[in-house]
């Protein structure tokens, strides 16, 4: 079974997430473990420090090494060498459904959140994999780290209802595409009605028609996907 470890300085920002949602859902039904682990109980001192003024200056302040490092090392105690720990950052390698697909597979996964400036330099030694969810700045890794862990345990064996057919034909999967336009009832709202062959009850004919319309809807969104492929 999954483990998912998350270190964060604001382990309440987890709470929605973790009891109302397909995640929680998850986490009931065995599926996967998730930890969420507050850094400061690491860090030393009264008042739990874990971050600093940079050295060389510039604004901000930046998380400090000695709380990481327990941190890391407490959540890879026992666990097998197999852990993927992924550091959150703007600098990381782009998250996309490939990689959800390849963390799907593991059994431990322990996600780093950073805040302030970010981490300082040395603590990326701990991590093997560096994750960005997109090209923009946001003040904390929760937020990555809990979009990661969704489309991760969505993919975990008996999580969504459908099973494997349920994310098999989604986009990003399979042949990379986008999805084809989906419709359910009524048959006509508002003078928009859905296609014909939708409802004809030809598999062929429907498999057909997603496939195209599929391949339509990525060359008029997302081209830069189709030319990855040439
Ligand atoms: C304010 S950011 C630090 C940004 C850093 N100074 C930089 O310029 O790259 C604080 C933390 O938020 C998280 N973070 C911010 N944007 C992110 C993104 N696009 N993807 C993943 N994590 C992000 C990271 O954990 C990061 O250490």
């Amino acid at each position: 079974m999954l483990t998912i470890d998350i270190i964060s300085v604001q382990p309440t920002m987890f709470r929605g997430f973790l009891d109302e949602s397909i995640v929680a859902r998850a986490v009931k039904k065995l599926a996967c473990k998730i930890n969420i682990i507050n850094l400061r109980d690491y860090a030393e001192g009264t008042y739990r420090k874990v971050d600093d003024k940079i050295y060389g200056g510039g604004p901000g302040m930046l998380m400090m090494c000695p709380p990481w490092f327990k941190a890391v090392e407490g959540c890879l105690e026992g666990k097998s060498s197999r852990s993927r720990v992924i550091m959150t950052s703007p600098a990381g390698r782009k998250f996309d459904q490939k990689a959800a697909e390849e963390l799907a597979k593991e059994e431990h996964i322990v996600f780093m959140c950073g805040h302030y400036e970010g981490f300082d330099a040395r603590i990326e030694t701990l991590a093997t994999d560096m994750f960005s969810i997109g090209d923009f700045v946001m003040t904390g890794g929760e937020l990555a780290a809990a979009a990661m862990t969704d489309s991760i345990v969505r993919l975990l064996p008996g999580v969504l209802g459908g099973g494997v057919a349920a994310t098999a034909s989604e986009s990003f999967s399979n042949d990379g595409i986008l999805e084809a336009p989906q419709y359910t009832h009524p048959v006509d709202f508002r003078g928009m009605k859905v296609p014909e062959v939708l409802l004809s009850g030809n598999h062929a004919k429907i498999e057909a028609w997603r496939k195209a319309k599929a391949l339509e809807l990525t060359k008029e969104r997302r081209v830069d996907i189709l030319n990855s492929k040439l």
